[in-house]
């Protein structure tokens, strides 16, 4: 059985959505959810899909290896961050070469880095008046949103888009490619 564990920060739909993906799957499976939020709607889709979750603080995650010794015991195949907020640790970085992926919503390099997520992002590309944007799937290094691109997929943003319309279009294209991207990754 292959392994993957999900960070996320917040409502955690893309979550949900690998994790049901890969119940038809037999051989790969999510077997913890991570979370820096004790809130994160993640937490309750956790719990409903019976998946184990942990949340963790500040000082488990930069200033301790508590975190890192979660992962190391898990012994995952691949690390994925789906929404996670806060910057990942060098330390856990390097332990993990290759196996730590995260999806971002918008066309990397751009709009991209510190403070560039969520609804900041989709503002962002609406105010530049932008013709398309899109999903980046990329693998994790110690700047925010600059490791390499696995993959990519674009949208067309109309006149009438709003940051919310975006938002729905880019969830679609998340739904739609983040779990094969992470199937092929996982061959
Ligand atoms: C997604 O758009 C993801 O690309 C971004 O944060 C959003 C998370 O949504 N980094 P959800 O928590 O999976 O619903």
């Amino acid at each position: 059985m292959k392994k993957i564990i999900i960070f996320a920060s917040g409502s955690g739909s893309n979550a949900e959505r690998i994790a049901t993906y890969f119940r038809e799957n037999e051989g790969i499976e999510v077997s913890l959810i991570l979370s820096n939020n004790p809130k994160a709607g993640v937490l309750e889709r956790a719990k409903r899909l019976q998946i184990p979750s942990i949340v963790f603080d500040r000082q488990a995650f930069y200033h301790s290896e508590i975190v890192l010794d979660i992962i190391k015991n898990q012994k995952p195949d691949l690390i994925v961050l789906a929404g996670f907020l806060w910057k990942f640790p060098e330390n856990i970085i390097e332990k993990f070469p290759n196996k730590i992926v995260n999806i971002h919503p918008s066309l990397l390099p751009k709009y991209g880095g510190k403070g560039m997520y969520g609804s900041f992002v989709h503002q962002a590309v609406i105010e530049n008046k932008e013709s398309e944007s899109g999903i980046t799937i990329h693998y994790v290094n110690e700047n925010y949103d600059e490791g390499a691109i696995i993959f990519q997929a674009k949208t067309t943003v109309l006149k009438n888009d709003t940051a919310d319309s975006l938002a729905e279009k880019i969830h679609q294209l998340e739904y739609k490619h983040f779990p094969e991207v992470i199937a092929s990754l996982l061959k």
